[in-house]
């Protein structure tokens, strides 16, 4: 989706962080931002930056695990800017790291209510309306690095990520033959407060914890001015939109783990010949045109 100049995007959790800056670049593009988060005092915070710049933009309070309020929020988008273009499924949390076997079902809901399911019940909602319209668009979904790559303690996180991206992958096959594109936004280490909103979320939400300690220290030490400008993110998701990218990446640092892991996964499929028949008849599962449409995504060519 080469042009998107007037375009409408509807983006979840766009209220902070990474969602925030995906709005941000949408609107020096000239897009129109849709800002979707289930904070409405966070919504009333960040669109004085969009109107003191002349950018479109319009807020919504929205609990993505809310079937109904989510068709009103679509009707509602639709009504202020006309047409949805590109939905930005962004809204997450997180929970407290644990063993797998320790992990609270209190948890375990709240984290594939929102993270899974929420972003289910934006294609649901919105990819209809984009497909009925007939012009370009697209749907990002921002999974993680973490659903590549697992972090210990963090199963349902990772999970639930993991989750996204097969998702995404399926929708990218649905969507062949359309002129609506799907991506994977899968980001490394970005400025943002999950750990604050999600606890505040949590608790919009009713959800009663024996356990709502805060999770126990990260392994990774002094972080610094190493995380990325949510803005610079929201470019590459932008970037991603444009090149019609199946996954969109933020950090070269990841190849590493990736390659070991793929290597792994290669080197666990028996060493034996290939059967050509059998390639042949279950082709639905050995064959997949999407894998071959990512081409190398070149540096930045903004700075
Ligand atoms: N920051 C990172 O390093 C990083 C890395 C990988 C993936 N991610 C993912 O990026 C997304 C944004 O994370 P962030 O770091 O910008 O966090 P953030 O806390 O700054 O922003 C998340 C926003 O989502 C909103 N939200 C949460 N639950 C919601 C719900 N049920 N309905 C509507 N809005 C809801 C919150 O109110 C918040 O404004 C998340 O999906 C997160 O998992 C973040």
């Amino acid at each position: 989706m080469e042009n998107v100049k007037g375009k409408v995007a509807f983006i979840t959790g766009a209220a902070s962080g990474i969602g925030l800056g995906i709005a941000k670049a949408f609107g020096e593009a000239g897009m129109k931002a849709v800002i979707a988060d289930l904070r409405k005092s966070a919504i009333d915070e960040v669109i004085p930056y969009f109107e003191e710049r002349g950018w479109p933009v319009h807020g919504i309070q929205l609990n993505v695990t809310d079937r109904e309020a989510y068709v009103r929020a679509a009707d509602e988008a639709e009504e202020v800017f006309g047409k949805i273009h590109i939905l930005v499924n962004n809204a997450g949390v997180e929970v407290p790291a644990n063993k797998v076997w320790d992990i609270p079902y209190e948890d375990i809901d709240f984290i594939t209510e929102v993270n899974f399911k929420g972003v289910l019940n934006g294609i649901h909602t919105i990819l209809p309306r984009i497909l009925k319209h007939g012009e370009e668009g697209h749907v990002v979904s921002t999974a993680s690095q973490s659903g590549l790559s697992v972090v210990p303690a963090f199963a349902m996180y990772n999970s639930t990520k993991a989750a996204i991206i097969a998702l995404m992958e399926t929708l990218a096959c649905d969507l062949m033959g359309t002129n609506v594109g799907a991506s994977a936004f899968c980001p490394g280490p970005i400025e943002g407060n999950l750990r604050n909103t999600s606890k505040e979320v949590s608790a919009m939400m009713g959800l009663k914890r024996e356990n709502n300690a805060p999770p126990p220290p990260r392994r990774v030490p002094e972080r610094g001015n190493l995380l990325m400008d949510p803005v610079e993110a929201g470019r590459r998701v932008l970037r991603g939109i444009r090149r019609k990218d199946l996954y969109i990446f933020t950090h070269s640092e990841f190849k590493d783990v990736m390659t070991k892991k793929c290597n792994a996964m290669l080197r666990a499929y028996p060493d034996q010949p290939v059967n050509e028949e059998f390639m042949r008849l279950f082709s639905i599962l050995t064959v997949n045109p999407i894998y071959d449409m990512q081409t190398q995504v070149p540096a930045p060519d903004w700075k």
